[in-house]
């Protein structure tokens, strides 16, 4: 590779390949994508880049600290963008240790080696080498009703296993930029949907079940709210943030699109009535089932940081975003059968097969 590198990590998951794709379209950048692969991460999502020289797919840990250490020899990356996660919610509440050890173990095993590297680079590079960490909303907890919505300074208070290990990565990756000076940023988003996400997620997971007539379960009352973002336009803050950003801050990141999970619901129902008229009314498929623990009432996101010192602002509409979104999966019939096989079926029964829709409440609502 001639160009500068990035090393991407997680680049095979729903938003870093997005992420990748966009960098790879404008060609200024190398990528490196480390990605261990897990039920998430997936080759299929990176099927156009598979001829692109400047595309460096690599599959390992970032918790391998003898594979990172070749990999920044090898490659000597400008910038590491830290996407690798487990970043699901449910899958944390069923088995939480996988969350510790690759979001907060992982995450300090890379810290320590990209450390080091940034150590032997020349001064010149080291001044403009950055360590980008992608992190989330929900650190910050749940809000009221009335609350305004999450700021920068906005007191961490997660409530998942998986909020917490994404909590304690942020921790770490502030405390190497406090006593060892490694030039971080930090970022934490809100909700996002689009192109290639895991079927399991709330948007592909009622757009596939709505197709197959099968029941959309809605958690709880259904009333709780999250703040949506289209991938883009997460990507496109990414590199804002990568290129123009001021190393040791952190910024919120979000749609400025508050919907409760009934909303999005019953919008997909009615874009699925629309495409498929033999289906309709969609919203017959609709299920009240028992709540996920813990559950976050809402999350806004106040991202008046990125628009006042970056210029950034979401430009996809919410109703433009899903309708691309449905109308992508529609498209997909393969990629969702592939990312699906197998694990899929079985994650649907473990995670759905002990909600009784009767006992849930709003079930008769
Ligand atoms: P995803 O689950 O689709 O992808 C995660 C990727 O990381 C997968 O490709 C997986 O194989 C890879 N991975 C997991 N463990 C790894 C390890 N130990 N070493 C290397 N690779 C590993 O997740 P996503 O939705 O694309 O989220 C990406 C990042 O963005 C996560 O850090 C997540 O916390 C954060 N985030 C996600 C959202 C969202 O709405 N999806 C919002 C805000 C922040
Ligand atoms: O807020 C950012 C976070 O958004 C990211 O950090 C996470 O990685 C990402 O997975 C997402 O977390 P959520 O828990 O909000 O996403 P999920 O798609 O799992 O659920 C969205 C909402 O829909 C949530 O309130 C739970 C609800 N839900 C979800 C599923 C899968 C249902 O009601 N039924 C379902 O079957």
């Amino acid at each position: 590779m001639q160009q500068p590198n990035w090393l991407v990590t997680g680049g095979a998951g729903f938003i870093g390949s997005n992420f990748v794709r966009s960098v790879r379209r404008e060609a200024r950048f190398g990528v490196v994508n480390l990605d261990k692969l897990t039920y998430a991460g997936h080759l299929e999502n990176l099927t156009d880049l598979a001829d692109d020289p400047g595309h460096h797919f690599v599959c390992g840990d970032i918790g391998d600290a003898t594979l990172v250490d070749a990999l920044l020899d090898e490659y000597r990356p400008a910038a590491i963008v830290n996407f690798a996660a487990e970043s699901h919610v449910d899958r944390s509440i069923l088995g939480p240790q996988e969350f510790i050890q690759t979001n907060v173990v992982g995450t300090h095993t890379l810290l320590q080696c990209v450390l080091r590297y940034w150590k032997s680079l020349d001064s010149s590079q080291a001044d403009g080498f950055r360590f980008l960490h992608v992190s989330t909303d929900e650190v910050y907890g749940s809000l009221g009703p009335q609350d305004p919505p999450f700021t920068e300074n906005s007191q961490y208070r997660p409530n998942s296993p998986y909020a917490a290990s994404k909590a304690a990565a942020d921790h770490l990756v502030r405390a190497y930029h406090e006593t060892f000076g490694l030039p971080v940023l930090t970022t934490n988003c809100s909700n996002n949907y689009g192109p290639y996400q895991h079927p399991e997620k709330l948007i592909p997971l009622m757009i596939g079940n709505g197709w197959a007539g099968r029941l959309l379960p809605v958690y709880g009352d259904g009333r709780q709210i999250r703040d949506w973002l289209y991938v883009q336009d997460h990507c496109d803050a990414l590199r804002l943030v990568l290129e123009r950003g001021r190393a040791g801050e952190t910024y919120n990141i979000g749609g400025d699109c508050e919907r409760t999970n009934l909303d999005i619901v019953q919008e997909l129902c009615r874009l699925l009535d629309q495409a498929d008229p033999a289906g309709a009314p969609h919203t017959r498929l609709i299920a009240h089932v028992a709540d996920r623990p813990g559950h976050d009432r809402r999350y806004a996101i106040d991202a008046c940081k990125m628009q006042q010192e970056l210029g950034w602002k979401p430009r996809v509409s919410f109703d433009a975003g899903l309708a691309a979104t449905l109308r992508w999966y529609a498209e997909h019939p393969g990629w969702v059968a592939a990312v699906s096989a197998g694990a899929h079926e079985r994650w649907l029964e473990t995670n759905y097969g002990g909600r009784d829709p009767a006992a849930a409440p709003g079930a008769a609502g």
